[in-house]
């Protein structure tokens, strides 16, 4: 299992270690909340149930790819890669390590969890105490984290001063998890899309949202039948990410990705070759993302 990039915790601490109340912030903090943002923008965030449904609206970050794990299996968000265990979180962050880093934002039973697997921690240290009941561990009692950088401290608003500093993780656990146990799923596809897949740079498939889909879960197997040839692959599904239209799910991902070569022309209308308009409007597209 090789890993490139790296897992990054990002948050921000009170003088307890403290982290959030009520299911929300302690702080209203406009300076962190702008390096939080230049920090993760268009890169691949992972939360917890509760985080995702702490932001307005319970909608996921904007121009970030979100990642949601949540216990219930029925519980799949709308424009989130949805998964349901720590095995299926592993499995797929697994497969984007490969590519690009993955921040690591919450909430505190998610921080808990991932720590030992963090390469870094990028941790804002406010010097105040918020009241918290939830907490993050003391890293600066940890042997394996070491702090590699630690700026001045400066002023937020409300005359809140903060510190950002940079923990390196020096003992970090690699990602172990089990080969997927799900069922198998015949799909079939024509020529183009299978190729795509077969060469490695098509790895999401797009279909619609409908009963048909209803219990494919993380972890079956899907195998390919290509209707030119009869050829066929098979590939693991490592997350599930109901879109609120073709659109958004276009503009969410590089067009390689949905199985466009650099010369095609990618619009969301060519989904309207395999499925009708109203199906599309009732139904809502399925991004299911491929090992
Ligand atoms: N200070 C900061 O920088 C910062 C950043 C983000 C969030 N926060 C704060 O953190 C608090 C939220 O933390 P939290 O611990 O309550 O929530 P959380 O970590 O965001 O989410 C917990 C959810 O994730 C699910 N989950 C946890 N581990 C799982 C696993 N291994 N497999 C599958 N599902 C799993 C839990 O399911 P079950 O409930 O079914 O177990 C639960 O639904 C809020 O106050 C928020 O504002 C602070």
């Amino acid at each position: 299992m090789s890993k490139r990039h790296d897992i990054i915790e990002i948050l921000s601490v009170d003088s307890e270690f403290g982290i959030g109340k009520k299911n929300g912030l302690l702080f209203h903090l406009p300076k962190d909340m702008a390096f939080f943002r230049a920090t993760t923008l268009n890169h691949v965030v992972a939360m917890g149930e509760n985080t995702l449904l702490s932001f307005p609206g319970s909608k996921p970050l904007k121009s970030r790819t979100n990642i949601v794990l949540s216990q219930d299996k029925t519980h799949n968000y709308k424009n989130v890669l949805n998964v349901h265990t720590l095995d299926q979180f592993f499995r797929l962050i697994d497969s984007i390590l490969q590519k690009e880093d993955v921040f690591i934002i919450g909430g505190a039973s998610i921080y808990r969890q991932l720590l030992p697997y963090s390469n870094k921690v990028l941790l804002t240290k406010v010097h105040a105490n918020g009241g918290a009941e939830v907490f993050f561990p003391n890293i600066d009692e940890n042997p394996n984290f070491r702090c590699i950088s630690k700026q001045p401290p400066i002023m937020d608003e409300g005359s809140i001063e903060i510190e950002f500093t940079t923990y390196a993780n020096d003992g970090a656990v690699p990602l172990r998890y089990e080969k997927a146990r799900g069922k198998t799923v015949e799909m079939n596809l024509c020529d183009g899309p299978f190729q795509a897949i077969k060469e490695g740079f098509k790895d999401i498939e797009m279909r619609l949202f409908d009963e048909k889909r209803a219990d494919l879960e993380v972890g079956d197997v899907i195998i390919f039948t290509n209707l030119a040839t009869g050829e066929k692959l098979s590939r693991t599904v490592i997350a599930l990410a109901p879109f609120d239209s073709f659109e958004t799910l276009y503009a969410a991902f590089p067009k390689s990705r949905l199985g466009y070569r650099d010369d095609e022309v990618a619009s969301p209308k060519d989904m309207e070759q395999y499925y009708p308009a109203e199906k599309i409007a009732k139904y809502g597209p399925l991004a299911i993302f491929l090992e």
